[in-house]
Parts: C-alpha cells; structure tokens; sequence
C-alpha cells in the first residue's frame, strides 16, 4: 500500500520526537519515500540528521531555504505529497493548523496539500484534555484530518493519563488505512485465525502449525479498507491489529461458540483458521502418567463451524479455506459444496513457501460458479487484499441483485 508513496513527516517538539525515527523505519521498510519536515522545537530532542540519514531525503526545517527554494520550492513537497503524517503533533502546531496559521515549513505544507493527513498528538494530558484543545482537534476531525488518539501512561511532565504519542505501529497502521480504498465502510466482518488446542490433561495438548499470519493479515486488511473487524483467534504470537475486536478463543469448541454467537453480525466471515477436526474424548483432570509402551486415545470430531454456517437460513458471505497436501481441486470443490459455501482459497500446505508458519502463500480461489482463479506466490498481505477483492465484488453483485 506504501511502495513508492511520498509521505511528509511531521515531527513537533517534544520528547516523543525520537519514537518518529521507529516510524519513518516502518513507512521506509514499507517502501514509501518520506521526507521529514521538523520544526525548530524538535530539533531540540532529536537532530535532522539522523532522519536524514534513514530517509534518505534531505529533511527540511525552513519555510525559505533558498537552495530548496530554487530547486523545489516551498509548496512543492505539499503537492507531491500522497500523505501527510505529523508525528508527534503538539497541542500548538495542532491549534495553528485548526486556526488557519501556516508560518513554518510544516504547517505551510500541511494546510497546502490535498493529500490526507493523520495526526498523532502527544502532550500534557491537561492540555490534551483542555476544552481549547478538544475543540481544535474537533474541527480538525470535521475537515476529514485523521487522529490517532494518545495513550494512557507515565507523562515526561511528571503526570500521569491520556497523552503518550501512540505506539509507531499504531501511527503505521494509520497511515496504511489512509491511503486503502475504503470499500468496506459500513461491513462487519469476521476473520477466524490461528490453530486451536486441544487438551488432553493439565500439560498437554494437540494442535497444529497455524501461526495465525494469515488470518491477521486478513483482520488488518479489512481493518484498513474501513470494515469493523471481529477477529476470533486461537492462541498465537501476533499482535492483533490496532482497532480490531478481538476474541481470543483455545478449542475448537470455545471457536464454534464465538463465530455461531456473532455470525448474524457479519456481512461475510472468513474462515483462515486451522480448527481441529478431533478432540480428546475426555480431558483429564490431572497430568496422565507414563505407564505401559503404548497409549490409546481416543478422539471425538469437534463441531464443524464452517459447516454449521453453511446451514444458517440467511447466512453471511461465506469463505472457507482448504489445507491440503494435494488433489487441490478436488478437494476443495469438495469443500465448497459440502459446506455449502460462497468460496473457498485452496493452499497446498505441502510447499514450503506456502501455507502453515510463512509469510507468503500460494492460492487457488474456487466458486460457487464454477470460476477458479490461481494466485500466484505473494505475501499473505497481498493475498488478503486479492480475497477482499473478491469478496466485495460479490457483495456488490449479491447487494445489486
Ligand atoms: O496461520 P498461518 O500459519 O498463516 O497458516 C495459514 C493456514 C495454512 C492455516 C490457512 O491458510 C489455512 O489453510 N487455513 C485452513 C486450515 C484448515 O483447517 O483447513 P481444513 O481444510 O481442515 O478446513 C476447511 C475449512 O473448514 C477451514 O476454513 C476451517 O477453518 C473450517 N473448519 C475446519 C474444521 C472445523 N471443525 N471447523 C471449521 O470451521
């Protein structure tokens, strides 16, 4: 979403201005090309050079640099601009911005340009809750700026609550959504991610190599194409993404109860995760003891939920995926209609650049049609946004039909 993006950087004075460098190392990582604007106060907590030298671009601290001014121009960084992002913002540039005022470099640039702008205030939290301020960053709102709001903790004033610059990520995250088509303004949709436990005493467990990568990306793609994103996870290492609502689930039965419990709230839901078809027949209570060469266990099958929605009478849009080690196709279009879904994204887990605990995945899309559509090797995130592509595509012809 960021490759070969122009991204302002804003950075305003104060203590949170060394936290813009993790930031600008994120949108860089991303492939935006950014160019830092710092004004004169932040250069007191942190030297242009070191944003220099992790942008790449030189970074710009005067309205009228006269080299600047010949070559660019001190309007041009604003029309070339496809974002603005000012990190941290302080009560002040924010109140000039809501006032109208451009006398430095970077106000100038973020009233002049067309491109959007998110704003990650830090301040006292008596300022940030000061009626002066709250009315500033209410206007800003209103002319479509976007905020991503500070977070409670240990101020560097000495007090404590609301004021903190809000995690890089989190900044991140923001600027991706900015820049995403926002065709899922107004959906719910649910993602399914990760494995789930199966337990057979205190200690142990079975379960499978889902990560969950998948079924983030998903979550955190939606998330930025305006959706409201239920995310019923398994237990794995992910941060979920910012705004999301999280449902942290360990069984296939505590999975079954949270996806059948909020289905009727979804527009489509989309089963990435990787659920245990078995479960130990009984959990023991206490940790079962070594004894003989051999252990029997017995093992019940766990509720099929994406079968069960398949049922529903006015089921959402349904996508399921299919895990598989080969006959792809035939397996899947299995899937499809035993399940009585809308899609279904095939992967052959048996390559090792697809599939379980990787970063990219390979996919054949099968439809109730009768369509199929390879997707080449990508990164999970791009792979979400081709099966939200889809989806919404269908919901259009669902909602039109
Ligand atoms: O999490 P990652 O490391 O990123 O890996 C991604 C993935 C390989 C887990 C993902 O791409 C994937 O294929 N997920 C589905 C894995 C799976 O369980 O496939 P399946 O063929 O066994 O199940 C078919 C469908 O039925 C799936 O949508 C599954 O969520 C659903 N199902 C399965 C069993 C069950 N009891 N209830 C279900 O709803």
């Amino acid at each position: 979403m960021l490759k070969d993006k122009q991204v302002v950087l804003g950075v305003t004075g104060g203590i949170a201005a060394y936290k813009a460098v993790e930031l600008l190392r994120l949108l860089t990582k991303a492939g935006a090309n950014v160019h830092v604007i710092m004004t004169r106060a932040a250069q007191e907590f942190v030297t242009p050079l070191t944003f220099q030298t992790l942008s790449a671009n030189p970074v710009h601290t005067e309205l009228f640099n006269l080299i600047a001014e010949r070559e660019i121009g001190h309007i041009a960084l604003a029309d070339r601009a496809d974002l603005g992002v000012i990190a941290p913002a302080t009560a002040n540039v924010i109140g000039k911005i809501a006032a109208g005022i451009a006398d430095d470099m970077l106000t100038t640039t973020i009233m002049a340009t067309k491109a959007p702008v998110v704003i990650a205030p830090a301040m006292n939290v008596n300022m940030y809750t000061n009626p002066i301020y709250r009315d500033n960053e209410d206007k800003l709102r209103r002319h479509g700026y976007l905020f991503v709001p500070p977070v409670r903790g240990a101020l560097a004033c000495g007090w404590e609550g609301d004021g903190k610059l809000a995690a890089p990520e989190a900044v991140f995250e923001a600027a991706v959504a900015a820049l995403s088509r926002h065709d899922y303004n107004g959906q719910t949709i649910m993602v399914t991610a990760g494995p789930t436990r199966e337990e057979l005493d205190p200690v142990r467990f079975i379960s499978n190599h889902s990560s969950g990568k998948m079924g983030y990306a998903l979550a955190r793609a939606a998330q930025y194409r305006g959706a409201r994103v239920i995310l019923v996870s398994g237990p794995v290492n992910l941060t979920p993404p910012s705004g999301v609502e999280l449902v942290a689930v360990e069984s296939a039965g505590e999975m079954h109860a949270a996806v059948m419990g909020r289905a009727g709230e979804c527009t489509a839901i989309i089963k990435a995760a990787a659920v245990a078809d078995y479960r130990p027949a009984e959990r023991s209570g206490a940790k079962i003891k070594k004894k003989g060469a051999e252990l029997s266990l017995q093992l019940v099958k766990t509720p099929d939920i994406l079968a069960e929605l398949g049922r529903l009478a006015k089921a959402p849009f349904l996508v399921g995926f299919a895990a598989e080690t080969g006959k792809l196709s035939e397996f899947a279009t299995r899937k499809l209609h035993e399940k009585n879904v809308d899609m279904i994204v095939a992967n052959d887990v048996s390559q090792s650049d697809a599939g379980f605990n990787v970063d990219t995945n390979r996919v054949r899309l099968f439809f109730r049609d009768g369509r199929e559509v390879d997707c080449a090797l990508m990164t999970k995130d791009d792979l979400a946004n081709v099966i939200l592509d889809h989806v919404a595509s269908a919901l259009r012809l669902l909602q039109n039909s």
